[in-house]
């Protein structure tokens, strides 16, 4: 049989104060096609990242998750799905401030019902230039290191799917680079696919553009 896309969504609108914030007609995301999401602020990508990973749910039309509808699996269904398949890099990274780099990982396996994996974890903390920062807290580090602990905690449950959203926009071109190779490479990796939200057309040259996003008040109706 063969594998089933990460994402199969299909005439997707979804409003907000009586507004459409979002539409989408289809995207389809085969495992390893790693790529953007390219739009201009306010173009709902934000939006579009979380009903990928199951935070929400359109208002209309169909998104599938590797295959399950994540309208009909209700939200049990969905946390389950986002625990066993998807990471995601925040744009607000969203560590834990009170406890360390590695409990931070430690927390994120255990949330999602993972068992333990001390080793995979130092492993994952070495693979992104931390393994001596495990002890520390996140705001004894800088913002790149946090940005890399961020990324090795949508890593530690070995998803197939890794989404990030707007990991680039504040970072010089050298910084900008060295975020989209780690994604990169770390999502290879892991044997995940990476799939980036972002308004900074300078990751075009690093990545292909697997959906453009405009405003939905300024699409043709
Ligand atoms: N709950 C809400 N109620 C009303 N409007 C909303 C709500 N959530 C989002 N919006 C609006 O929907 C649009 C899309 O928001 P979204 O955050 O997805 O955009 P974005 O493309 O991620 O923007 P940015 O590049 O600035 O992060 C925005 O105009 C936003 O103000
Ligand atoms: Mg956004």
């Amino acid at each position: 049989m063969p594998a089933a896309n990460l994402i199969d969504l299909d005439n997707v609108i979804h409003r907000a104060g009586g507004h459409p914030i979002l539409r989408v007609e289809h995207l389809s995301l085969p495992p390893g096609r790693h790529g953007l999401l390219l739009g201009p602020s306010g173009s709902g990508k934000t939006t579009l990242l979380h009903m990928l990973a199951g935070l929400m749910v359109p208002d209309q039309g169909s998104l599938s998750l590797l295959g399950h509808d994540l309208r009909a699996i209700g939200d049990a269904g969905r946390d389950r799905l986002r625990a066993d398949h998807v990471g995601i890099v925040f744009q607000q990274l969203h560590l834990i401030a009170a406890v360390s780099v590695a409990d931070n990982l430690r927390l994120a396996r255990r949330l999602a019902g993972s068992a333990p994996d001390e080793k995979g974890l130092m492993d994952l903390l070495a693979r992104v230039g931390l393994a001596e920062r495990a002890r520390a807290l996140p705001s004894d580090l800088s913002q790149g290191e946090r940005q890399r602990v961020a990324v090795a905690r949508a890593l530690v449950n070995r998803p197939a799917l890794l989404l990030a959203d707007e990991p680039t926009s504040a970072l010089d071109d050298t910084n900008c680079d060295a975020v989209i190779d780690l994604l990169l490479e770390q999502a290879e990796l892991s044997g995940a696919t990476l799939l980036v939200a972002t308004h900074d057309r300078r990751l075009m040259s690093q990545l292909p553009v697997l959906l453009e996003l405009a405003k939905p008040m300024e699409q043709a109706a």
